[in-house]
């Protein structure tokens, strides 16, 4: 049987295999829906076979990999390890994937010890968290936890293409979605491993850490409509340019988000029409991003933000459009899980750290259906959403050994 260090290498082959499935020659970008991620999707249903698993893919494109309980288990339950296989653009290697290849390396280990648990393991690859394509909050693992909204379906991404669309050409049946979710009862809980996408255990010196919560996020698009002219002729009194409006209330959401310990505030996301370098802009559409640990205060920041939004339209002769996108709520993970994680940590050596996660990840909406925890591994200078995204083996390892001891504790309780 192979040592864990050689699961762990062969899980940091497999990120580098993935990251050739692009829509971006030279980067790493695999939105939902593409050719790019049907293909990781298909090499890791090799894998998943390959590690004893028999597969299935959801209408959303979710792919689940099930490797079955021991025959002597009654009624036996269905443990959940999983990640995404969507990328932001310009993504690093691991944020997602690595909770998918730990869940195969750990099905494949038991396999190769000729062992199966009393509960059934489910891998599963969601189709969609970033949510790029159609500015969506955890697309895929939405259906699965049964939260599906039916008024998604026309949501249009930069192309104009609709999600129901995007869904028929995957392969999906847009009008069986609601049928995806799955059967709490049926399940015992979800864990995933996830880069850290921050600092702390590279500061204190420790490979891995439990996640206690996850923290929420408030989004939205803004519109700002001012009056499209020619650059040259039309003098600056006179002028309604929307994109200087945008200008100042980035700046402003900046300082809103300086302005308050822990929250943070972002603009990613800024498109400009009609876009010429001669035409004064017309109409500006950005994204707005916001996140504290509290409700409470995300929600002052929030209306922070629409008061500088109101200011600066009416000082400048524009108008402003707000339309909420689908964010996601401060998620607590299962007390019980992630002490069990803990000692798993601890009996492997490291600390048992516990973190919160400021990014959003599947386990919001499987929480709603089964406990949930989240194990995070050191990221080099916390450094993700970016290429520059690194983990190192030995932390690999560290992680497939914990995982493993994670699974048989479950078991024995
Ligand atoms: O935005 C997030 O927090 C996640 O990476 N999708
Ligand atoms: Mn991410
Ligand atoms: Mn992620």
């Amino acid at each position: 049987m192979p040592s864990t260090r050689e699961y762990a290498r062969q899980l940091m082959e497999r990120c580098d295999v993935l990251a050739v499935h692009t829509m971006d020659e030279g980067r790493i970008t695999r939105p939902y829906g593409t050719t790019a991620l049907a293909n990781a999707r298909t090499q890791l249903t090799e894998w998943m076979r390959d590690a004893g698993m028999s597969t299935r893919v959801d209408n959303i494109g979710n792919l689940f990999g099930r490797y079955d309980a021991d025959p002597a288990a009654t009624d036996p339950k269905t443990f959940l390890i999983g990640g995404h296989v969507d990328s932001v653009v310009d993504a690093g290697r691991y944020d997602g994937i690595l909770g998918i290849l730990s869940g195969i390396a750990a099905v494949r280990r038991l396999l190769d010890a000729k062992t199966r648990l009393l509960f059934a393991i489910e891998v599963v690859a969601f189709a969609d968290e970033e949510g790029n394509r159609f500015h969506t909050s955890f697309l895929g693992s939405s259906p699965a936890a049964g939260l599906w909204d039916h008024s998604w379906l026309t949501l249009k991404d930069d192309d104009g293409v609709t999600l129901e669309e995007a869904i028929r050409r995957s392969g999906g049946d847009p009008d069986a979605l609601a049928g995806d979710a799955l059967n709490p009862a049926s399940l015992l809980g979800f864990i995933e491993v996830h880069i850290e996408q921050g600092p702390v255990l590279q500061d204190r010196d420790q490979p891995v850490a439990a996640v206690s919560s996850i923290t929420g996020s408030d989004r939205a698009t803004i519109l700002l409509h001012g009056m499209a002219g020619h650059a040259g002729t039309v003098p600056m009194t006179l002028r309604r340019d929307a994109l200087v409006g945008a200008a100042e209330l980035v700046l402003a959401i900046e300082q809103i988000g300086r302005s308050v310990p822990d929250l943070v505030a972002t603009v990613g996301k800024l498109d400009v029409e009609p876009g010429a370098s001669n035409v004064i802009a017309g109409r500006i559409e950005l994204t707005l991003d916001l996140r504290h640990p509290d409700p409470k205060a995300r929600s002052l920041a929030n209306l922070d933000v629409r008061d500088r939004l109101q200011e600066i339209v009416s000082r400048r002769g524009l108008v402003s459009e707000w339309i909420d996108s689908p964010g996601f709520s401060d998620t607590a993970c299962d007390p019980t899980l992630t002490d069990l994680l803990r000692d798993a940590i601890a009996a492997e050596g490291s600390e048992p750290i516990s973190l919160f996660s400021s990014a959003g990840h599947d386990a919001i909406t499987l929480a709603t259906i089964t406990p949930v925890t989240m194990m995070f591994v050191r990221c080099m200078n916390g450094i993700s959403h970016n290429p520059a995204e690194l983990i190192v083996e030995d932390d690999i390892e560290v992680a497939l050994r914990v995982l493993n001891r994670f699974l048989v504790t479950v078991a024995q309780r």
